[in-house]
């Protein structure tokens, strides 16, 4: 069974609700999904290397990733993540920069294999999130069977 770790950033939720939808999206798809809080993601002593996939997002604020994200950035940096299936996503209000600038550090930097686009949501329970959320993760799922 392939596994997938998700790691999320989220000041008000809205971006852990997409997380779990992807993860519910993977799921269906028979992957093993690991959902982990960035602020847990340390204490957890996670090797991401361990995951056949890394999906990670972070909402928008002031035009930026918070801080958290920027930070999980710089450490995976040092983690082998070359040619492993990738995705980004993020909640947003209105310019949603975050999950494209985490997309393509995963592409340009850690070198992997990323999924079409970042998936960018006002809020999963709005506009058809759901869907979007699950398809995401599907997409994911599929990259791995391949
Ligand atoms: C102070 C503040 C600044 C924000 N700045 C942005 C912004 O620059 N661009 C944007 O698209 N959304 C912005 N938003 C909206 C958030 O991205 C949106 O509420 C998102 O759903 C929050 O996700 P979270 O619950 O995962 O933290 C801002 C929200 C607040 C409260």
């Amino acid at each position: 069974m392939s596994k997938a770790l998700v790691i999320y950033a989220s000041r008000t939720n809205q971006t852990k609700g997409i997380a779990e939808i992807i993860a519910e999206g993977m799921r269906f798809e028979g992957v093993e999904a690991t959902l982990v809080n960035v602020n847990d993601f340390e204490k957890q002593k996670i090797n991401p290397e361990e995951f056949d996939a890394v999906v990670l997002g972070a909402p928008t604020y002031h035009g930026d990733m918070i801080q958290p994200m920027k930070t999980l950035l710089f450490a995976l940096e040092k983690s082998n993540l070359e040619g492993r299936v990738g995705g980004s996503f993020g909640a947003y209000g209105w310019s949603g920069e975050a999950p494209g600038r985490i997309y393509d550090t995963m592409k340009h930097i850690f070198k992997m294999d990323m999924v079409n686009g970042p998936l960018m949501l006002k809020s999963a329970s709005l506009g058809g999130g759901v869907k979007m959320g699950q398809d995401y993760g599907r997409d994911i799922a599929k990259k791995l069977q391949k």
